[in-house]
């Protein structure tokens, strides 16, 4: 089951282990969570992912209205179909409420990405990494942190599979096809570099005055430092627009990428900044310099072991700490997180078979 953007990414290279195994009585549902062209079928015809069987077609709405919508659409899939076993990503609405309608049919539940706690239950993702694993049976890590915050939970044992990373193996394979020089030149970037930004976490940008002021940061540091080109996700853009903020010109700002598009960009940048869960992972593996805009990440690993740096919610020290930054030049050698290597996709899938024959 897949419902917004990043669950594509963590999703398709298990299908592929699980194709490869020859697994192949496989039903790809989405919820419909995401629909914009560019966030749902444009971002899986360009991941190169299977389409999906069915859509419910939920759309947009309050936590409840969309996290019910998806119940009961998962639920009728799953009373119709009776799989095995359900397979989900993260930690968005869709993941947690189809967890849900699984656990109440009596339908196991795989959670890819198990485990990631940020402690602040202010975050409606940090509700639904919770409630996700506590009904999964299989429980997919991607780092020793995330197996030991399930142990101290008290979830551990047979349940838990240590797998690394599948949103690695997606952005490995997509960075080594996409012709990144032809991208770079369509967005006239020069030898100078660029930052990579993207923002999209209720907290900032439902926030008028956090808003206003991370953009005021950006356009400083375009103005300043060096060009900086932010795709807009839609709920940034709708705020900035009921805001009637107004970026000063030297802010690129762009419809969300494609998928390959927005890899090279990221690979290529002198420096990204972010409040992405994802994007800060995928950074950390490309061995790009990453500034977090928030007070805290659940992908800490990425600050121990990766380029992730976080900087708070302070539009000044976001500032200072780019020109730091860029003044420091590359993260000097190999970045290596554990089992980021590209193939966790079939780790998961013989996980998954082991488990569940
Ligand atoms: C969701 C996830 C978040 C994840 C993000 C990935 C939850 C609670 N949040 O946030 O964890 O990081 O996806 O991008 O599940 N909208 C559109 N078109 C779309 C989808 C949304 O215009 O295709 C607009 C609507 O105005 C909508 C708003 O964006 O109300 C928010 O969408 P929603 O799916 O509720 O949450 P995201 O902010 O996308
Ligand atoms: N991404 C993309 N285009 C964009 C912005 C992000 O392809 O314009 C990709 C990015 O490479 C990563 C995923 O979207 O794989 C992250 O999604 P998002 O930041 O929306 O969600 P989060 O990871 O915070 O849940």
């Amino acid at each position: 089951m897949v419902g917004a953007r990043p669950n594509y990414v963590k999703t398709a290279p298990v299908l592929d282990g699980l194709a490869e195994l020859g697994i192949e009585r496989v039903r790809v549902l989405h919820t419909g969570q995401h629909y914009d062209e560019t966030l749902s079928a444009e971002f899986i015809k360009r991941l190169g992912m299977r389409e999906p069987d069915l859509n419910l077609g939920v759309g947009s709405g309050s936590h409840a209205t969309q996290a019910g919508a998806v119940m009961v659409g998962v639920e009728r899939e799953l009373e119709r179909r009776r799989p095995d076993v359900v397979l989900l990503a993260g930690d968005v609405n869709s993941t947690m409420a189809a967890a849900l309608a699984a656990a109440k049919c009596r339908v196991p539940v795989v959670h890819i990405e198990s485990g990631l706690r940020s402690y602040d239950f202010s975050m409606p993702e940090e509700v639904n990494r919770v409630v996700t694993d506590r009904v999964a049976e299989l429980l997919l890590c991607h780092c020793d942190e995330a197996v030991e915050n399930l142990a101290a939970e008290g979830i551990g044992g047979g349940a838990v599979s240590m797998v690394g990373n599948t949103m690695i193996d997606s952005l490995l394979r997509v960075r080594d096809s996409v012709d990144a020089e032809a991208v770079l030149r369509s967005h006239a970037f020069d030898a100078e570099g660029y930052c990579l930004a993207t923002l999209h976490r209720p907290a900032l940008v439902d926030d008028p005055g956090a808003l206003q002021g991370v953009i005021g940061a950006l356009g400083e540091i375009s103005a300043d430092l060096l060009p900086v080109l932010l795709p807009l996700h839609p709920r940034t853009r709708a705020r900035m627009d009921a805001a009637g903020l107004a970026p000063t010109a030297s802010l690129r700002l762009t419809e969300p990428l494609t998928y390959p598009d927005f890899v090279a960009l990221e690979s290529s940048a002198r420096i990204v900044i972010t409040d992405s869960g994802g994007v800060q992972e995928e950074t950390s593996a490309l061995g790009v310099r990453c500034l977090t805009y928030r007070p805290s990440t659940e992908r800490p690993i990425t600050v121990s072991l990766g380029t992730n740096r976080l900087v708070g919610r302070d539009p000044e020290a976001l500032v200072a700490a780019a020109a730091e930054e860029l003044e420091a030049g590359p993260p000097g050698g190999e970045v290596r997180i554990p089992l980021w290597d590209g193939v966790a996709g079939p780790r998961a899938a013989a996980a998954i078979a082991a488990r569940f024959g």
